[in-house]
């Protein structure tokens, strides 16, 4: 069976096909993370593991460059940080977890690569981390948390740069348990656009039920 490359969806990113199968990758020398398939030369990026993955299925475009440096809060084991620094090949991620099981991967992760910087640090506590982390173009959040839009915030005060950009995943039930996810949604959209200005935001299902993605800009902090 022949790979063939279907799209360059954003630098080091393809949507890439083998035999019947079609699949997101990254362009990558490591090894499998997360039980993932490895092709030549390429690492399949599974939605249903990866809310940024799901976000790139879905049709929405970003524009990752191979120098970005992003602050990435909620890293986990590392499996959507691991597509990043495929893609950030002269980049910098540094990557927030306060859970100590799922940083032991992470560590391992970092330790393969250059360009990931672990920290078991609480993002909502971005003081604690301030005298490591620089200025970066994008901060990627995925903590679920009740007070996540908070946690955004404070972050984006300390290290967003100027005209720099912001992606948070958003699911319902870590917000409220019980509310209609949709109004949920749309008053943490409204909430959140009074802090900064919303370039777009949309659905990551079916590979995340009851979740959303939103992008949000600096460029024109409302404050
Ligand atoms: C949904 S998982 C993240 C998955 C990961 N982003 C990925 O795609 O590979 C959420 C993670 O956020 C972490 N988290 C939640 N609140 C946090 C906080 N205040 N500071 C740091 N990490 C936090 C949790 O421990 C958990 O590992």
């Amino acid at each position: 069976m022949k790979l063939e490359i279907l799209e360059e969806v954003t630098t080091n990113v393809f949507l890439a096909k083998y035999g019947e199968k079609e699949f997101l990758a990254t362009k990558s020398k490591f090894k499998s993370h997360y039980g993932e398939k490895k092709y030549v030369g390429l690492r399949e990026w599974i939605p249903y593991r990866s809310k940024l993955a799901a976000m790139i299925m879905n049709g929405y475009r970003l524009d990752l460059k191979p120098d970005m440096k992003v602050l990435y809060l909620g890293a986990a084991s590392g499996t959507t940080v691991s597509h990043l620094s495929d893609v950030l090949e002269r980049g910098m991620i540094y990557a927030v977890e306060y859970s100590a099981r799922p940083f032991k991967k992470l560590l391992e992760l970092a330790v393969e690569r250059r360009n990931i910087v672990p920290l078991l640090k609480d993002a909502s506590k971005p003081e604690e981390y301030a005298g490591i982390v620089e200025r970066v173009d994008l901060i990627y959040q995925d903590i679920a948390q009740k007070n996540q839009r908070e946690i955004f915030v404070k972050n984006a005060d300390f290290f967003l740069e100027e005209g720099g950009e912001g992606l948070i995943m958003v699911k319902a039930r870590s917000i409220d348990s019980v509310a209609d996810p949709s109004e949920v949604f749309r008053r943490f959209l409204s909430e959140l656009e009074e802090d900064v200005p919303i370039i777009g935001y949309g659905k990551l299902d079916p590979f995340h039920r009851d979740h959303i993605f939103v992008h949000v800009s600096d460029s024109e902090r409302l404050k």
